[in-house]
């Protein structure tokens, strides 16, 4: 059998989703090796703190040493395994430096400013996977060439990884045309929606999601609908669209009063907001979900009420895109199912990793 190409990779991120992805490529690799004749091996690793580097490849055993310390158990770490301090674009000139060709960038962090980065990554040669939807998401001037560009993949950052932007591009790539893309893209107001609909207090379910780790730490990243327009803003641009985020319309679940308390006051301040939950819910038929739509002009992101049979489909933390193009005219296609979990993202960046390997 022909040696495996290997593809170096860089990991930027590794949290839920760079720890999750990093465990699954220890898991997949030989797999993949023997199938594909590809070996993506890491050579750096990084984090708020700093990197980890070794251009001959990381070991599986340094790779779980740290994963276990970024994982907070402590108990399993057998060396400190400590990062160098490093910026990502140090870090990236480093590997530049030391001849490395042809690697593969994976932004898993959710930081702002990483544009930089990844150009530095582009114009090294290097292919670059997206977990971080920001990028794609800034101004349309600054965004576009990270979807044009063939080396660039992103499926992690619309429903939780399931196959929806790369559905979309190979409509597109064929010679589709879209009209418009409906759906529901966060599985915690997907779990908000179904609790609202069977009469719990508003405050007390942003309360349970908070501490079962569905909301981000600051449950208004999620509550404010602006994480939801930023997929559908991304759906938008893929389908041809060159819209800003501002096109979008967006209705967040708290008033604007409510945005400048620290979290601990915003926590303290939900309970004024149920009886105008219950007042919404008793005054109209039907449940409760929060929907986005997008269109060649613009889009919205709300809460509405929507009949039993699409809020079966969209019952606790489903996501759900439709997309009504030229061939998918008077039956849309529709692409639905789990749209939250680590695992399920850092899935969608190896697709993404594995994509770019075979025709980089
Ligand atoms: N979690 C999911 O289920 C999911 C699903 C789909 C998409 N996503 C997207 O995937 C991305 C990562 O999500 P996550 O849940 O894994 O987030 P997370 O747990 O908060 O992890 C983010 C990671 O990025 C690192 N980081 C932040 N800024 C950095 C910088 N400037 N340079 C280097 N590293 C930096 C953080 O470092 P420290 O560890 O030092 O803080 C952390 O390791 C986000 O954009 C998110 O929207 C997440």
């Amino acid at each position: 059998m022909a040696e495996p190409r290997r593809i170096p990779l860089i990991v930027i991120g590794m949290g839920q989703v760079g720890s999750a992805f990093l465990a699954q490529l220890m898991r997949t690799r030989e797999y993949l090796q023997a199938r594909y004749a590809v070996d993506l091996y890491p050579v750096a690793l990084a984090d708020t703190t700093g990197a980890l580097v070794e251009v001959g490849g990381l070991k599986d055993h340094d790779l779980k040493v740290l994963l276990a310390q970024k994982a907070g158990q402590a108990q399993i770490v057998e060396q400190p395994g400590a990062l160098d301090p490093m910026p990502a674009g140090d870090l990236l000139a480093q590997i530049v430096a030391q001849g490395v060709e042809k690697a593969v960038v994976v932004d898993a962090t959710a930081a702002a400013g990483m544009e930089p980065t990844l150009h530095q990554a582009l114009d090294a040669g290097y292919s670059v996977v997206l977990a971080n939807k920001r990028p794609l998401a800034g101004t349309w001037n600054e965004a576009q060439m990270f979807f044009e560009h063939p080396r660039v993949q992103f499926g992690a950052t619309v429903g939780g990884g399931l196959p929806i932007t790369t559905t979309l591009r190979a409509m597109i790539d064929a010679g589709d045309r879209v009209e418009r893309i409906e759906g529901a893209l966060s599985g915690t107001l997907g779990y908000l929606c179904s609790r609202l609909e069977v009469g719990e207090a508003f405050s007390v379910i942003v309360d349970a999601a908070k501490a079962r780790g569905y909301t981000e730490p600051d449950p208004r990243e999620d509550l404010s609908g602006v994480d939801v327009a930023r997929k559908m803003l991304i759906l938008g641009r893929l389908a041809g669209w060159p819209l800003e985020l501002d096109n979008l319309t967006v209705d967040p679940l708290y008033p604007p009063t409510m945005a400048d308390l620290s979290v601990d006051e915003f926590m303290a301040a939900l309970p004024r907001l149920d009886s105008d939950f219950a007042a919404y819910m008793g005054a109209q038929a039907g449940a409760p979900r929060y929907l986005a739509k997008i269109g060649s002009e613009g889009g919205s992101v709300s809460l509405r009420m929507v009949g039993e049979r699409l809020a079966a489909q969209l019952s606790g933390r489903m996501n759900q895109v439709t997309f009504w193009t030229k061939i998918y005219h008077d039956r849309p296609l529709t692409i639905s199912g789990p749209g939250t979990g680590r695992e399920n993202a850092a899935a969608a960046v190896l697709r993404d990793c594995l994509q770019l390997a075979r025709t980089g």
